[in-house]
């Protein structure tokens, strides 16, 4: 075991339920260890301004159902300059921080490499309700974040059946449809828009006049935010000028973002903020957790990236040629398994609206 006295933990970019969870995991084990914990306010930009403080095993109680993160939340561009990076350095010496957990989604993840890179062991944990780390199949907050946009669909369906309309709905999810195409599943949706997929308009409209036709009388059609060249909101209106069908457009945007964490979120983040401490208290630095077959694991931030920006069409395969044979293997089933469900998730819904 390294010689760890004192630990710094943060949650930065955009909150996700859950974060709290992870935050008293990593606080209650580090203590259990005999580590000290200090908590750093407001992401990297904490770092930056001296903005930090000690964490007891006693701030950190009840947290864990609580959403939001106690630590408060930032996307700080001055850590990403030379002068901003220094700064935070300088803050990591201060309180003699010997290692960082940052809780978080890629962004957060490019900074912790920048951290270890300078000599302050760094670990991610995967804390965004997008689902959209391509190294982990899953993150803390996705959970919550589907059911709180069912329990809104929900309603939004009620009011569609009383007055036979359609209600097209945004989810976010920052490119990625997992929220999204779940979310429509589990609600019945006539139809849902991702980017990961497809998407054949002219076939949703016929579908919808014939099973108007069929005497069905509300419908809803999810679709993911930020795809490129779509517009929701004016596709509302398409889908009433094209249907006949009267459609209402609402975008449920922060709301899923925000509520107390579900079970799943709660549990994974236990199980994830626990392992962060425990591979930093192994000596280990730069390493993203993950979750993949319902193990936790961990897996080197940099490989993590590549398998990122590949499964993003941000790179090619190419990008793995420096790295050997087995990480190779790995990244392809990691980012040909996202793929394959969201092709699964497409099948699915389109089997159940008749
Ligand atoms: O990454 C989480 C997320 O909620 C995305 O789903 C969304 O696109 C983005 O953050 C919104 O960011 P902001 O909170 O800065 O508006």
């Amino acid at each position: 075991m390294a010689q760890l006295k004192r630990i710094g933990v943060l949650t930065s970019g955009g909150d996700a339920p859950g974060m709290n969870s992870a935050i008293r995991a990593v606080t209650r084990t580090a203590l259990s260890y005999g580590v000290e914990v200090f908590g750093i306010l407001g992401g990297y930009s904490g770092l930056v301004n001296d903005k930090v403080r000690p964490l007891t095993a006693r701030d950190v109680s009840g947290i864990e159902s609580i959403g939001g993160t106690i630590l408060y939340t930032d996307r700080c561009d001055e850590f990403k300059t030379e002068e901003g990076m220094a700064k935070a350095i300088e803050t990591c010496k201060k309180y003699q921080l010997d290692g960082i957990v940052a809780c978080g989604g890629d962004g957060t993840f490019r900074g912790a490499t920048d951290l270890s890179n300078r000599g302050i062991p760094t670990i991610g944990v995967p804390c965004t309700i997008d689902n959209d780390i391509a190294s982990s199949e899953y993150s803390i907050g996705y959970d919550t974040a589907m059911n709180t946009a069912i329990e809104a669909i929900d309603k939004l369906r009620d009011t569609c059946e009383s007055h036979g309309r359609c209600n097209v709905v945004e989810v976010m999810g920052n490119k990625a449809g997992g929220i999204a195409i779940q979310s429509a599943i589990a609600c019945g949706a006539v139809g849902c828009v991702i980017v990961e997929r497809p998407f054949d308009e002219e076939a949703l409209y016929e579908k919808m006049k014939h099973l108007r036709a069929d005497g069905k009388r509300g419908f809803i059609v999810v679709v993911s935010e930020m795809i490129p060249f779509y517009a929701s909101e004016e596709f509302a209106k398409k889908v009433e000028e094209s249907t006949g069908i009267e459609t209402r457009f609402a975008r449920l945007a922060h709301v899923v973002r925000g509520g107390n964490p579900s079970l799943r979120d709660r549990v994974t983040a236990a199980k994830m903020g626990s392992e962060a401490v425990k591979e930093l208290l192994c000596g280990k630095t730069n390493l993203v957790i993950c979750e993949r077959d319902n193990k936790i694991l961990s897996l080197d931030i940099n490989l993590a990236q590549t398998a990122d920006r590949i499964y993003k069409g941000k790179d090619d395969f190419k990008a793995m040629n420096k790295y050997p044979e087995e990480d190779k293997a790995r990244i392809r089933k990691i980012v040909d398994a996202k793929k394959k469900f969201f092709k699964d998730m497409t099948v699915l819904l389109a089997d159940l609206t008749c």
